[in-house]
């Protein structure tokens, strides 16, 4: 038998109504702050990854899907789609048509990470991009926004980690600190973490063994020493959360594993999700837009882990599961017509109904998987309805029947079960 390829899976249809249901509170409470759906390709040129998200990140140094394709090109499936999202921003000239461009988007996207719970190599996300602006309202407004949003699934308390992580201008200083901070522990950190420090040093607060955790703690965070312009910008989107009633917790050693990164940074994590605690994250990436080749468009956004979301959604959530209004149960093949035009007559009037063409199977048979289907009524077709151009619908919760000429059927249905 052939599998699911390992760190995918199949969404069935009993779990899917919970993946709607996401994905509608998603699209309702995202349109009412301006935010409009963008779909863009599931693969795109390696390049932009490596320049959008970095080459030194985990990302593209170890987790991408990347192939040639049969004219040698390289590509690779999206391992997320903020870089894309530029990338249609500037193809598209959407600096031109608007000063703020608010963006959203839901689906696929592929890293090649040790699957375990909660960590796929095919998993969604829902995000948003709002680019255009640098000001800290857009910030704060955002973050409002996905609130809302959790609030809406009924997650219950959650806790959202806030930072910055600086600009062009106090980083590079920082970076040295951190790394003259540090250096005189080097050796005692492991082969990661030390290749961290050199590389991209303030990745060293992700570092994953507990005993250099303990080391990296004692250095000091970035948010002691941002420059005059990015504390504004910090005191501006903690102001302004702040009157809008946002919760959250600043975070100082909360730093995020995509180079684009500039000032505000952010997660929620949820401890219910174990150790892939991450429900979200996301910042502002001021100098995306530029490193891609198009003009100094500042830019804000989220992305949200779609699989963890429906996984820590209250049971209660479900979405409902399926059932039809009828279920046609066909004695005969001469009942086969008469029943796909009943269906028919039902369908238009705006009811579910599924014919399953067996009509050898007993009739016990066909109403136990009505039953099964828990279908609201069966619609008897045999060979005495044929002939008396009528249909007999039982209304299955309590066995009421009636015959009816077809024409009446919907009118029927609709009376027996009070729509
Ligand atoms: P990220 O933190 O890499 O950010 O991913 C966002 C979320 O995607 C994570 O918090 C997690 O819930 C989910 N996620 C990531 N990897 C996996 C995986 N292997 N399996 C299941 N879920 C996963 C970004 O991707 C940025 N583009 C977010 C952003 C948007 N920043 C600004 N705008």
């Amino acid at each position: 038998m052939i599998e699911a390829v390992k760190g995918t899976r199949d969404i069935l249809p009993a779990e899917a109504g919970r993946w709607q249901f996401v994905e509608a509170q998603a699209r309702e409470v995202f349109g009412r702050y301006g935010f409009r759906e963008i779909r863009t390709p599931i693969f795109e040129s390696t390049e932009l990854f490596a320049r959008g998200v970095g080459e030194g990140t985990d990302i593209v140094a170890k987790e991408m899907y990347t192939f040639l394709d049969r004219k040698g090109r390289s590509l690779t499936l999206r391992p997320e789609n903020t870089a894309p999202v530029a990338r249609a921003y500037l193809q598209h000239g959407m600096q031109r048509g608007s000063d703020l461009t608010r963006l959203y988007y839901i689906g696929p996207m592929f890293r090649y990470e040790r699957p375990q719970k909660g960590r796929m190599r095919q998993f969604a996300q829902i995000g948003v991009e709002a680019l255009g602006s640098e000001h800290p309202a857009v910030d704060a407004e955002t973050l409002h926004m996905l609130a809302v949003f959790l609030d809406r699934l009924g997650l219950g308390r959650i806790e959202l980690l806030l930072n910055s992580v600086g600009c062009e201008n106090c980083r590079p200083a920082y970076r040295e600190l951190l790394k003259a901070e540090l250096m005189p522990f080097r050796d005692r950190l492991d082969a990661d973490c030390q290749r961290r420090l050199e590389t991209n040093p303030l990745r060293v607060f992700d570092c994953k063994v507990p005993e250099d955790q303990a080391l990296i703690a004692q250095a000091s965070p970035i948010l002691d020493h941002l420059c005059a312009d990015c504390r504004r910008h910090l005191d501006g989107v903690r102001g302004h959360l702040e009157r809008l009633g946002v919760k959250y917790t600043m975070a100082p050693r909360l730093v995020r594993g995509l180079d684009y990164y500039r000032r505000t940074t952010f997660e929620v994590t949820l401890p219910t999700l174990g150790a892939q605690s991450a429900l979200l994250g996301g910042g502002r990436y001021d100098g995306l837009v530029q490193e891609l080749g198009g003009p100094p468009v500042p830019g804000f956004g989220f992305a949200v882990g779609e699989d963890r979301l429906v996984m820590s959604l209250p049971e209660e959530r479900t979405g409902g599961e399926w059932s039809p209004d009828a279920v046609f149960v066909i004695l005969g093949e001469e009942g086969v017509g008469a029943s796909l035009e009943g269906a028919q007559r039902l369908r238009e009037a705006g009811l579910s109904v599924v014919v399953e063409p067996f009509p050898d199977r007993s009739p016990k048979a066909q109403l136990r998987r009505a039953n099964d289907l828990k279908a609201k009524t069966a619609i008897l077709v045999g060979g005495s309805e044929v002939a008396g151009g009528t249909l007999t619908i039982k209304r299955l919760g309590d066995g009421l029947q009636k015959t009816v000429p077809a024409a009446d059927v919907v009118a029927t249905v609709r009376e027996m079960l009070h729509v």
